[in-house]
């Protein structure tokens, strides 16, 4: 094994990162524990570092209207509705009909209730029946169907906004040998390649956590 192929992060680099990082908000811990306490899943969560990464994102951009697709417990949501100009509406959609109730005492305690519209259901149907314009789309959801969702949520995004997507190095599946013979792989695989060839947007695929990419809507 040469350099190129280790991880980006050697170990403890994570963790200098984090203890150089803004204390996470008490709301967000408290979230945190809840979901590794009370979830199956926990590891889908954002996550403290990803947390403040995407609150420093929609700071900059300032978006009047999000889009989060795969709300899970709803820490990217606070995170993210951080950022929202006054009077700006976070909509963030999940197929599990658990997440509402388990997501709201949290939204609640972040003064969020007026900032986040959550919708249950299977995002494919949702996304058709929202407007946008969104400034800024999350996609998080079934890796699946991220082409589907990229193609579905580009026109209601407005000109110069932004989609983030999560997971985009899928631990490190994305460059092994036979990893499009799983599902989940070949739609990250081919996300990547369909977001990079795409005419209409400009993109970054930077190595935080598991792959975050930053792409941008052209304004021509
Ligand atoms: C990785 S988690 C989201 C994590 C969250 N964004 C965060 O950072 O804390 C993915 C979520 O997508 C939801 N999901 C999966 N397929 C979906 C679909 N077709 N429609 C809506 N939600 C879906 C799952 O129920 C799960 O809660």
């Amino acid at each position: 094994m040469n350099d190129s192929d280790e991880g980006l992060l050697k170990p403890g680099i994570e963790k200098y990162a984090l203890d150089h990082t803004s204390d996470e908000m008490p709301v967000l811990a408290k979230l945190s524990r809840a979901t590794h306490l009370r979830t199956h899943q926990p590891q889908m969560l954002s996550g403290h570092l990803q947390g403040a990464f995407l609150q420093m994102l929609s700071h900059m951009i300032q978006p009047a209207a999000i889009l989060e697709i795969g709300t899970f417990t709803g820490y990217s949501a606070i995170c993210l509705a951080q950022g929202l100009k006054p009077g700006g509406m976070l909509h963030t959609i999940d197929c599990n009909p658990e997440m509402d109730d388990f997501t709201k005492p949290y939204f609640e305690e972040a003064g969020l209730t007026d900032k986040i519209c959550m919708y249950t259901g299977n995002a494919i149907e949702i996304i058709t029946q929202l407007e946008g314009p969104f400034d800024l789309v999350f996609i998080d959801a079934d890796k699946e169907n991220y082409c589907h969702y990229f193609e579905m949520v580009l026109p209601k995004v407005s000109a110069g906004g932004y989609i983030l997507a999560d997971n985009t190095l899928w631990y490190g599946r994305v460059v092994l040998p036979g990893a499009e013979s799983d599902r989940e792989s070949l739609g990250i695989i081919r996300f990547n390649k369909f977001v990079q060839q795409h005419p209409d947007v400009d993109n970054v695929l930077l190595p935080v956590r598991d792959g975050i990419t930053i792409i941008r809507k052209k304004t021509r």
